[in-house]
């Protein structure tokens, strides 16, 4: 009886229904057809439950996302209230409703750079997508079409569309996929802890990845460039902090070669890096922001690309030639997402949850790095605000990193869900992203949980 699998004996269970119904994402598809899925039943707070009563904290707020905890009462409300009065509207042929003006005067109000106006969209992707076609209409509209490639990091994330997932620069987004599309160039990721040569400074690794990019720029003809994308922190690349003094020298790059730069807040919109955007924490200057997830803290899907005067001055010009700005998308602005988003910033700032965030930065840094920096296996803790990254390796001197064929970072964040813990492993990083809402002794129990998970895959190394 011991191989019979429990959906065998329970063909209508919820999990056998998932198998035989379901596509999952970054998922081994033929694994999910033995293992099944985990499902998720409810939420309150930092913590879910799955379908047999177990609670987990929830370390990675989802996908990244729910960063004002589940069951919050006023996103809710804002939610119901605007379904009842206008569940639908467009903002085709110049139609536009109160909950999209708001959301968008908010934006503009508090974007860490001069904004000039909002386009919105449903999801992250879509945002990227969006930001890299208003990218090249800017270019043809100053009458230089020949600028048409994109810059973007290696190992960065900026989305799953054609557009999007040609941005990132991850293997298994364009793997068999045929992609990355003609013009989407990647560089080094600023990662030094992997990236830097053995006895290379912080100062000399920054210097060689900032003359790469100057390479690239010249070898392809400025010319032919029309947008750097760039996170803040790399966060699905494994919680990357660029060093101090990239950033700068790669804006100096850009303005050089006058090369627009587009910020992905994705991740690090509202508060999650202890200032409201990652802009801010980071020092840049962009062109273009696209900010999604926290948006509406995910109880809504809905993404904004903020726009400064440059860009939006030309997609005026453009627009004239045409007598129409081209793109639409049916649930652009979506009165409910534009409620609720509009919403969750209003909570952010009632609450505090920019100063809660800068609090709680060191009980939740320093305190991984208390419990966890004695773990033979961590080499390096890193983040900003409630975002980090816990770097395993194989040993810390000399520098070896484990083979990943061993997958040592999944087998600790599999511990870690039997410690009733969720995190992500990406590859050997165990990445850290819980809902600002979060309170010290929860901070303190996700760091137990996820020390006891990692001494245990290390004790049987
Ligand atoms: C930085 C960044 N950009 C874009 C995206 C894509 O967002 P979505 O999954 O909403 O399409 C993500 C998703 O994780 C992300 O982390």
């Amino acid at each position: 009886m011991t191989d019979i699998r429990a959906d065998e004996l329970r063909p209508n269970s919820l999990e056998a229904r998932d198998k035989a119904s379901v596509v999952h994402g970054l998922t081994n598809l033929r694994r999910h057809l033995d293992v099944g899925p985990k499902i998720i039943d409810s939420g309150k707070g930092v913590w879910v439950r799955d379908l047999e009563g177990n609670e987990f904290i929830e370390g990675m707020s989802g996908l990244w996302c729910i960063s004002l905890g589940y069951g919050e009462r006023r996103l809710i409300e804002a939610c119901r209230k605007q379904m009842e009065k206008l569940a639908y509207y467009h903002l085709t042929n110049g139609r536009s409703h109160q909950p999209v003006i708001e959301l968008a005067e908010k934006l503009i109000e508090i974007a860490p750079v001069p904004i000039s106006h909002v386009w919105f969209a449903n999801s992250g992707s879509e945002a990227a997508d969006c930001a890299a076609r208003l990218c090249w209409y800017y270019w043809n509209a100053a009458g230089k079409p020949e600028r048409r490639k994109f810059i973007a990091h290696r190992k960065a994330y900026h989305g799953n569309t054609i557009a999007s997932a040609s941005l990132s620069g991850v293997d298994y987004a364009h793997d068999q996929f045929n992609l990355p599309l003609d013009g989407f160039l990647h560089v080094g990721c600023p990662d030094f802890f992997s990236g830097a040569e053995t006895g290379e400074s912080e100062a000399a690794f920054t210097a060689r990845l900032l003359h790469d990019v100057e390479a690239l720029i010249l070898r392809e003809g400025p010319e032919t460039i029309a947008a750097f994308f760039t996170e803040p922190i790399m966060s699905a690349g494994g919680v990357i902090v660029p060093p101090e003094g990239y950033f700068a020298g790669l804006q100096a790059l850009l303005r050089k070669y006058d090369i627009l730069l587009v910020v992905d807040e994705v991740v690090t919109a509202f508060g999650r890096t202890g200032e409201m955007f990652g802009t801010t924490t980071m020092g840049l200057e962009p062109d273009l922001i696209v900010c999604a997830k926290g948006l509406s803290s995910a109880y809504f899907p809905i993404s904004a690309v903020m726009i400064n005067d440059r860009v939006f001055d030309a997609m005026l010009a453009q627009s004239d030639k045409l007598a129409l700005f081209g793109l639409t998308m049916t649930y652009s602005g979506h009165p409910v997402g534009s409620a609720v988003a509009r919403e969750a910033i209003r909570i952010y700032e009632d609450d505090g949850i920019v100063e809660r965030v800068r609090r709680l930065e060191a009980p939740f840094l320093d305190g991984l790095r208390r419990r966890l920096g004695g773990i033979d296996i961590v080499g390096e803790i890193r983040g900003r605000g409630l975002l980090a990254g816990v770097q395993l390796v194989e040993s810390r001197e000399p520098r070896r990193f484990f083979a990943p064929e061993r997958r040592i970072g999944p087998a600790c964040a599999a511990e870690a869900e039997r410690n009733g813990l969720f995190v992500r492993a990406i590859g050997d990083t165990i990445a850290l992203c819980p809902p600002l809402v979060i309170d010290e002794a929860e901070i303190g129990m996700l760091i137990e949980r996820l020390a006891i998970s990692i001494e245990s895959v290390a004790g049987t190394l």
